[in-house]
């Protein structure tokens, strides 16, 4: 066997060797090796082929022609080659098809190419080249060779090409195909163009090209495929577009300066499948015409100003139920007016988009609006609909947008949407909607933004929402939630915004955030404001990195602002409006915090005895303007506090017990003497109601109890947290009160839990 392979093995090389060594064959090999030496990257050596002693037809992307051997075709897209082109690539004179595509291709595009007079295919799109298109390409001189004459696809698509479009790009009659798609092409399209009678498809979007539509367009009579999207192009079409260009399938000029009217004779057009005219300064009517394109499948109109903000605005969504293959309908931010048409629910089962969101439509959402069974997103937003939202929308499952925000919608959120297991963005908010948020929402488990603020929803916040890992956005702002927050809410750790101000939440600011910090480290704005919480600021937040707001405003919270990390720049943390905070940097201008008295246990006070000990003299020194005791009351002074920190010693014990310790001291500002009752927080219960404690007791009074002035909370200096209460000090009647403590209870019933006073025991 080996013996007789290897024999023939070598002859068919013989073979190879004899009937393609000829000049032509030289000439080509040359010009790949030149092109191989420019290539700088082949990171999987895809060219190591490319050497003298293997046959030039059997290299990696070529392609000889079967009787003279030259190379016809140079395929290398996708191959990931690099470097520049080099220009001896012009002397494959037998190149027929040429693909470039898809690699990292830099420099510019040699003038040399030009000279590949058989090319019918060329293809450099997505690579690195910049400059302009060399002029050289389409040039013909008389003899026909020296040009791309039989050119009919060009395609230098996504690369950084500048300068305008030249002109004789018309010579090459027999285009086809032509794209220039994402590049940094400008100025106006040439006339010249207008000779490419053979034109099927072109290209020309995201560039920079100005001027009017292209006249010349409407002289390629054959065209199919029309894209100007995203360049400057103004003025507008002319009224027998339709009839001119009546086999186009694919029209898309969106983001451009197109003013006038959509053309009558568009809709003539009947294999059309998708107009985009988006984002343009196009007015007058949406044709109900567009109902005998049959064929339509995308309809894009949005953002330009169509309608008359009346009646009669929506007749096209009637007609648009005859086009049974629509797909994608797109008509916001328009002036349409009038109710919302019933036969919306009529459109395509296959309608994937609907968009008729930031117009001027009334009415209700038509209640089969879940006969749109393949709805993936709803746009409805920025309109005067009312009524409620039609529960049919649990029927549509792949919904992953129902943004319906600032309207004036009414009733409950439908539990059914809990049905919606593909929702991502449920956009709610800006409306008039009741009731509770449904836990059923927990089901949608890609929920990202789940925003509801600004209505009018109550209960509490349902755990379910606590289970939506995804969340990047929750606003619940605006409504009339009540509860606590649940501890859960950690859980959410790909939250980016949390809103819940203006609500009517209560309890402490949960705990576990800071359980779960490593993930929410992204976390970037938090509103809390406007609640009843109370508690401390817990101190998680000062690490969360990404934080740029942190709105803590208007609520009870109470104790030690935190002043490291997020803490120290006021920009980010408010913190206004709650009465019994303390500390934090000094921009928050807040008092200053009380700090820690040691708790003296029941054998030292016997020092009560001493309760007449006062801290008065050296404060009193201080010399500070006494002010009235209302203001006292409404602004603790924790920094009076603080200075007479001296006198929290055993010393000024009045009394103690299991609750804490009463000490007796003076507070300058206030030029009166108070006492301070500080608080055991170890003892089970006593933070917990602490706050609503000082509430009731504040304005109690009673023969044997003394008034409570305010209270104070922070953290000492062992970073535990400290409570404390502030009466008037008055040595008989406080006496009476330390010494039955069974009366405070009773006052204070049904708030027996803490018996702030209780367990007082005189030695
Ligand atoms: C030439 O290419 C062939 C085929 O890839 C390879 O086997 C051979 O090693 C190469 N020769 C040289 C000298 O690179
Ligand atoms: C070159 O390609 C031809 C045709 O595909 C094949 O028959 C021949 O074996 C190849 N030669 C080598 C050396 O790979
Ligand atoms: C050119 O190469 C690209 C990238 O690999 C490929 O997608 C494209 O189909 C090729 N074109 C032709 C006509 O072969
Ligand atoms: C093209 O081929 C000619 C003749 O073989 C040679 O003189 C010339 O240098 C080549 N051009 C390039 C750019 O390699
Ligand atoms: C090629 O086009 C340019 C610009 O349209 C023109 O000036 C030139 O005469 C044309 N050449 C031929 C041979 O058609
Ligand atoms: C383009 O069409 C117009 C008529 O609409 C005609 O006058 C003109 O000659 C045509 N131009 C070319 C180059 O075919
Ligand atoms: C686009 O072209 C206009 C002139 O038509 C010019 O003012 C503008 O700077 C250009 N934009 C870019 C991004 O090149
Ligand atoms: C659309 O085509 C129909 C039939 O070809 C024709 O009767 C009608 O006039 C055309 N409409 C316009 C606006 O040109
Ligand atoms: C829709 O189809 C019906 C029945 O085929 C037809 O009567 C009606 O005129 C069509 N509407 C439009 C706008 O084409
Ligand atoms: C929920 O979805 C199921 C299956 O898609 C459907 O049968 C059911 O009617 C839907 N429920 C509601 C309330 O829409
Ligand atoms: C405070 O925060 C703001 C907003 O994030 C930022 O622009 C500013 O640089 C910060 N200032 C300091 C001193 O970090
Ligand atoms: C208790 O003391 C206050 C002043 O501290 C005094 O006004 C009041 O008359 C005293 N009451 C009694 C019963 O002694």
């Amino acid at each position: 066997m080996r013996q007789f392979l290897l024999p023939s093995f070598v002859s068919l090389l013989l073979l190879l060797e004899t009937f393609c060594y000829t000049d032509g064959d030289e000439t080509d090999k040359q010009a790949l090796l030149g092109f191989k030496s420019q290539v700088s990257v082949d990171k999987r050596a895809l060219l190591s082929s490319w050497n003298q002693s293997f046959p030039l037809c059997n290299w990696t992307g070529v392609t000889c022609g079967r009787k003279h051997k030259r190379v016809t075709r140079l395929d290398l897209g996708g191959l990931r080659l690099g470097g520049v082109i080099s220009p001896s690539i012009g002397n494959l004179s037998f190149l027929i098809s040429l693909n470039l595509s898809d690699n990292s291709f830099g420099g510019t595009i040699p003038q040399e190419v030009g000279n590949l007079f058989r090319l019918k295919y060329l293809f450099m799109s997505f690579n690195f080249l910049r400059g302009g298109v060399p002029i050289s390409l389409f040039n013909c001189v008389p003899s026909g060779v020296g040009s791309l004459t039989k050119l009919r696809t060009l395609d230098l698509g996504k690369n950084n090409l500048e300068g305008k479009l030249p002109a004789s790009l018309g010579n090459l009659t027999l285009l086809m195909q032509v794209s220039v798609t994402n590049n940094n092409m400008e100025g106006e399209v040439p006339d010249d163009i207008a000779r490419l009678a053979q034109m099927v498809a072109i290209d020309l979007s995201l560039n920079n090209f100005s001027g009017f539509f292209p006249p010349s367009i409407y002289n390629w009579s054959s065209i199919e495929f029309l894209n100007i999207f995203g360049n400057g192009f103004s003025g507008s079409l002319r009224n027998d577009f339709g009839n001119l260009l009546p086999k186009l399938r694919e029209v898309y000029m969106g983001t451009n300066y197109l003013t006038g009217a959509i053309p009558a004779t568009l809709p003539n057009i009947s294999n059309l499948q998708g107009l985009r005219m988006e984002y343009n300064n196009l007015r007058g009517s949406i044709s109900p015409s567009f109902g005998k394109v049959e064929k339509l499948q995308i309809l894009a109109l949005q953002s330009n100003g169509f309608g008359s903000y009346s009646f009669g605005d929506l007749d096209f969504i009637g007609a648009l139920n005859n086009c049974t293959k629509l797909q994608r309908l797109y008509a916001g931010q328009n002036r349409l007016g009038g109710d919302l048409p019933t036969s919306v629910t009529n459109l395509s089962t296959k309608l994937i988009t609907l968009d008729l969101g930031t117009n001027l439509i009334s009415g209700t959402i038509p209640r089969d609006i879940g006969n749109l069974i393949s709805l993936q997103t709803l746009w409805l937003q920025e309109n005067l609909l009312t009524g409620p939202l039609p529960t049919s929308l649990g029927r549509v499952s792949e919904l992953g947008e129902l943004i319906v925000f600032s309207n004036r919608m009414l009733g409950e959120i439908p539990s059914s949407i809990g049905n919606l297991t593909q929702l991502q963005r449920l956009l709610l908010y800006n409306n008039s909607f009741q009731g509770i948020i449904p836990p059923s929402l927990g089901n949608c488990r890609y929920l990202g933004q789940l925003l509801i603020g600004s209505n009018k929803l109550n209960g509490s916040i349902p755990n379910e929402i606590m289970k939506i890992q995804p969340l990047v956005r929750l606003n619940m702002s605006g409504n009339s939630l009540i509860g606590t927050l649940s501890e859960d809410i950690g859980k959410l750790q790909n939250l980016v915004t949390l809103s819940l101000g203006n609500n009517k939440l209560s309890g402490h600011l949960p705990q576990a955030l800071g359980k779960y910090i490593k993930g929410l480290v992204g976390v970037k704005k938090v509103d809390f404001s406007n609640n009843n919480f109370s508690g401390s600021i817990p101190e998680y937040f000062s690490n969360f990195s990404s934080l740029e707001y942190l709105n803590l405003s208007a609520n009870n919270l109470e104790g030690r602002v935190p002043e490291e990390g997020k803490f120290q720049n006021s920009t980010i943390v408010s913190v206004f409006g709650n009465k019994n905070l303390c500390g934090g940097i000094e921009e928050l201008k807040l008092k200053p915090c009380l700090e820690q008295v040691p708790v003296v246990d029941t054998k030292h006070s016997s020092h009560l005895k001493k309760v007449a000990v006062g801290l008065s003299k050296k404060q009193q020194s201080n010399n500070q303007t006494p002010s009235t005791l209302g203001a006292f009351h409404e602004n603790m002074s924790y920094g009076d506090l603080r200075n007479a920190k001296n006198g929290f010693s055993s010393s000024n014990i009045v009394g103690s017990g299991s609750f804490g310790t009463v000490f007796k001291a003076f507070l300058p500002t206030e030029n009166k003497v108070v006492a301070v009752k500080v608080l055991n927080l170890q003892r089970r219960g006593a933070m917990k109601s602490f706050m609503s404690e000082c509430e009731s007791l504040k304005n109690i009074r009673h023969r044997n109890l003394v008034k409570l002035l305010t209270s104070c909370a922070g953290i000492d200096f062992q970073g535990n947290e400290f409570r404390a209460l502030i009466y008037d000090f008055m040595s008989n009647g406080t006496l009476d009160m330390w010494l039955h403590p069974e009366e405070v209870e009773k006052i204070c019933s049904p708030l027996r839990a803490l018996t702030l006073l209780e367990g007082l025991t005189l030695p």
